[in-house]
């Protein structure tokens, strides 16, 4: 199996450009179906939840035209089967296939879908949304039957903002009669970026970005093409890992609005950072002060940093305060940080962990438990002394697009062997 090798220790400097949002994309792809003739995204990363999702596209038997940051996707020749088990288990967004197809065919059968381990994961808002909608949801072993005669817009109440719920809601709610309102509705940028696809096309959303969203029916959508915005949590792990190893490192092609809490976090902690109309630069090593995060939903800090965050508090002078309020397993990857030297309590209820630093890391052999578990692993093996070998790096190219030749441009020493 392939891993990655890192020597650390090494000064970064230069630009690292940043990729459009996975979160986004995996959304947009499969919102793309809704479209009544061609949609076209640009600004897509190359990342292996893009090829899963043509993969179900292309067993739909929708036409999609992929060239190097771009996809074309026309659905005039789909054909709505069931979305097997092996294909729906490859990634979490998978689910976005539910809305799309019951608001385009009032009809979807697939599986419960997969993604990282990170929580209990359950998709009771998104069937409690469709089930508001008219839809009648036959379920078992996993196995989704969803269906109606009619959809018919509504009022719904998320009783908690998932980001996937409010989406999937939008997908189905695009094409059904009457107007639908979600209330407490998630607010992250990637909501806006859909709601703003969907509009391009000619659908009626308004209020994406605030957590009351109103979505007019409509019956015709037409073609459109659409950027996916920068990949704030990509932008965020580089924005870490220059806090601890950067001199003058450019962090471009962002949206800083996006990465406010994160911002506000390491200015408390005493990083020097110049902020820009769309980039971040920052100039060198700091005295970095302990700090406490809670993550929560949009605009407060984000859970997809969370677990890089513990790396850069390895590195601050005391001990700092994690709190993790939106997933109840998500510090596996300090048992991996301890192998480099990392100290930490975790708290019985495995909600809060409390993480030493001052620390020396070392290298040492390591793996990714998650996505974000293993962006943590790749910035502690930069800093680290020696060596480090990180295997189930699947994980880690599922999210992060040529991470080895960005890193590797600014003067990483980092291969996949
Ligand atoms: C999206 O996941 C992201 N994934 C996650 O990023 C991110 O952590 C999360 O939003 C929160 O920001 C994608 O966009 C593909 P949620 P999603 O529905 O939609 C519970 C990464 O690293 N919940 O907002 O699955 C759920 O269990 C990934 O890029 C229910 O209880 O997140 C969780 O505890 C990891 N019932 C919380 O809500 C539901 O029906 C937040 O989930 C839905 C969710």
């Amino acid at each position: 199996m392939p891993k990655i090798k890192i020597t650390g220790g090494r000064k970064l400097s230069g630009t690292i450009p940043i990729s459009g949002a996975k979160n986004s994309v995996v959304a947009l792809i499969p919102a793309a179906i809704l479209c009544d003739e061609t949609a076209t995204i640009s600004n897509v990363p190359d990342i292996t939840d893009v090829d899963d999702l043509e993969n179900i596209l292309t067993h739909l038997n929708a036409r999609i035209t992929r060239t190097t940051g771009k996809v074309e996707i026309n659905s005039s020749d789909i054909i709505n089967k069931e979305i097997t088990a092996e294909l729906s288990k490859k990634l979490r967004a998978s689910y976005y296939f539910m809305g799309a197809l019951l608001g385009k065919f009032k009809k979807v059968d697939m599986y419960f879908p997969g993604g990282c381990s990170i929580g209990e994961r359950p998709i009771n808002l998104h069937l409690k949304g469709f089930a508001a909608l008219g839809a009648k949801i036959t379920e078992e072993d996993n196995h989704f039957i969803i269906e109606a005669d009619k959809l018919k817009g509504t009022n719904i109440y998320l009783d908690f903002p998932s980001v996937g719920a409010t989406i999937n809601i939008i997908l189905a709610a695009v094409k059904a009669s009457g107007r639908t309102i979600i209330d407490n509705a998630a607010a992250e940028p990637e909501i806006v970026n859909i709601a703003t696809f969907l509009n391009n096309m000619g659908a009626k959303i308004k209020g994406a970005g605030t957590s009351t969203i109103t979505i007019t029916g409509v019956k015709y959508l037409h073609s459109c093409f659409h950027e996916v915005i920068p990949d704030r949590i990509e932008a965020g792990t580089y924005l870490i890992l220059a806090s601890l190893i950067g001199e003058n490192l450019k962090i471009d092609n962002i949206i800083p609005n996006h990465l406010e809490a994160l911002i506000a976090k390491l200015t408390e902690s005493g990083v020097d950072m110049e902020v820009g109309i769309d980039n971040i630069v920052v100039k060198g090593s700091h005295d970095r002060k302990p700090i406490s995060i809670k993550t929560l939903p949009h605009p407060g800090f984000p859970t997809d940093l969370q677990q890089i965050m513990a790396t850069y508090m390895t590195q601050c002078r005391g001990s700092s305060i994690i709190e993790e309020t939106i997933y109840e397993n998500r510090f596996q990857n300090l048992y991996e940080l301890e192998k480099m030297g990392a100290t930490f309590k975790i708290r019985k209820d495995n909600k809060k962990a409390t993480i030493k630093g001052k620390i020396k890391l070392k290298g040492a052999k390591v793996s990714s438990t998650d996505l974000r578990g293993g962006a943590s692993l790749v910035v502690a093996a930069l800093i680290a002394d020696g060596t480090t070998t990180i295997s189930n790096i699947s994980y880690i190219l599922r999210g992060y697009d040529r991470i080895v030749e960005k890193l590797t441009n600014v003067g990483a020493k980092i291969e996949i062997i």
